[in-house]
């Protein structure tokens, strides 16, 4: 354990690494809100022209502060924040580092103020921006599928119920499942985002202040929406970073189920994909090794973003009102959630852009496993008005006589079709191709070819539209 900058020199050789130091190290944020300095001079900015056009502070002072805090950021910006756990946090090292710059005037900054409403404020400012990035993560996704959804509208593939052969699809259909969900997730961020862009600034420790302040200024100036409604509430709740964390979760769980596929089909018994070399790694034993560690990750990451939800729902749901300091670590939670999605969501973007769809693969097992079979009871329920109960009973034994006889549904001897259903004919069972499958699919949402087109062709309308997804 490392001596810090204050021990006591009077006796502080026998306590070197003791409690003063401990105490020191789990009080302290900045190491990881550090990451917050851009918000934090930008909420500082605003309050303390607030401060001078209220008269609360003199003018000249709050010149200076917003000069040297314009410095701090340029300072910030070139060569990062400096570590100093003495200063405890994000908002006394700025303060402390404006106190070097400007004097006085930097002791008016914090007139109406407190720790409290200021780090409310810079984590909603924080998150707002996240937001907006992962908006911007889903969208490339997005786009990535849909262009691969393009190229694939009607090429076949297996489509599985439990892992099973069920029935054919096209790949195209397939992708565009993932482009709702990663749709719906975008909805979930613009959601999160709507309802956060409130100002807690003026709240300050809790009970609000005797200062004639603005709100509606500092909201303003810095995009929120309004000032919130009760200052209680504004440095008591997280819900916003919760919401930020469920809906990083879910968005998670969809990667997660992506990166599962990916891992499946590139697996030699499918081989419906290959992954390029840059996004494959070797084994350091098996030459011929190819894995798709990236799908693993990102698979296996969706853990520590389940997580996130999990800590920051445990840390903020026992806590009386309002600010307690177990609320310090929220920060390392949401940022943490944060990188591990836009990493992941990176990752599987190239994946997605990049990997070889094998479709003589994939079509040829579109057929196995009598994928075709509820088209048969489709269609003797169609053409010969038989209930559907009592199709699905004849096209069974069909299948079990064709297993028996180990060939395919179309190749049934006429005989032995005809002995289960005289309406079974050789013509209709030729006729069970998996193109006439797919291409009979035709309902709204359904697998069809052209269903996939006029899909693919609303997905592009609202991927390019102006107004997020849908
Ligand atoms: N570093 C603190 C946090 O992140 C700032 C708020 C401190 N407030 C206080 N009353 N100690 O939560």
């Amino acid at each position: 354990m490392a001596n810090t900058p204050d021990s006591n020199s009077m006796w502080g050789g026998r306590f070197g690494g003791g409690p003063a130091a401990i105490m020191q190290e789990i009080n302290a944020s900045i190491p990881v809100d550090k990451r917050l300095w851009e918000e934090d001079i930008a909420a500082s900015r605003a309050h303390a022209a607030m401060l001078g056009a209220a008269g609360i502070i003199g003018a000249d002072d709050a010149v200076q502060i917003d000069r040297g805090l314009a410095q701090i950021a340029e300072e910030f910006a070139a060569t990062g924040v400096p570590v100093d756990l003495a200063l405890e946090d994000i908002h006394m090292t700025v303060e402390s580092r404006l106190k070097e710059l400007v004097g006085e005037a930097a002791g008016r900054l914090h007139t109406a103020r407190s720790r409290n409403d200021q780090v409310a404020t810079d984590f909603r400012l924080w998150t707002r921006t996240a937001c907006e990035r992962i908006d911007t993560g889903l969208a490339a996704m997005q786009a990535a599928l849909l262009a691969r959804a393009e190229d694939h509208a009607g090429s076949i593939m297996p489509g599985f119920t439990h892992l099973q052969v069920a029935q054919p699809v096209t790949l195209g259909h397939h992708l565009l499942a993932y482009v709702e969900m990663f749709g719906r997730d975008r909805g979930r961020f613009a959601d999160a985002r709507r309802r956060l862009n409130e100002s807690p600034l003026g709240a300050a420790a809790l009970a609000g202040t005797g200062f004639p302040i603005d709100r509606d200024a500092t909201a303003a100036a810095l995009g929120f929406d309004r000032p919130m409604a009760n200052s209680i509430d504004a440095v008591s709740d997280r819900d916003f970073a919760l919401e930020f964390c469920a809906s990083a979760s879910i968005a998670a769980i969809h990667l997660s189920r992506l990166a599962e596929e990916i891992v499946i089909w590139a697996s030699q018994p499918f081989g419906f994909i290959s992954l390029p070399d840059a996004w494959s790694t070797g084994s350091s034993i098996m030459p011929q090794k190819r894995n798709p560690d990236a799908a693993e990750l990102v698979r296996g990451r969706a853990g520590l973003l389940l997580g996130a939800f999990q800590r920051l729902a445990v840390i903020v749901k026992g806590l009386p009102l309002t600010y307690s300091k177990d609320l310090q670590d929220d920060k390392e939670t949401v940022f943490g959630a944060f990188d591990a999605l836009a990493l992941s969501l990176a990752a599987m973007t190239g994946m997605v852009e990049t990997l070889t769809f094998r479709t003589d693969r994939m079509r040829a097992l579109a057929a196995s496993g009598y994928s075709t079979a509820t088209d048969l009871a489709d269609w003797l329920v169609r053409e010969n008005g038989l209930p559907f109960r009592e199709a699905h009973h004849v096209v069974g034994a069909c299948v079990k006589r064709a297993e028996e006889l180990g060939v395919e549904l179309s190749a049934l001897p006429a005989a032995d079709a005809a002995a289960i259903h005289p309406a079974v004919t050789s013509d209709v069972l030729a006729a069970l191709t998996v193109e006439a499958s797919v291409a009979s699919r035709t309902s709204y949402g359904g697998t069809a070819p052209e269903r996939v087109r006029q899909a693919i062709a609303a997905a592009r309308a609202a991927l390019e539209g102006s107004n997020g997804w849908r």
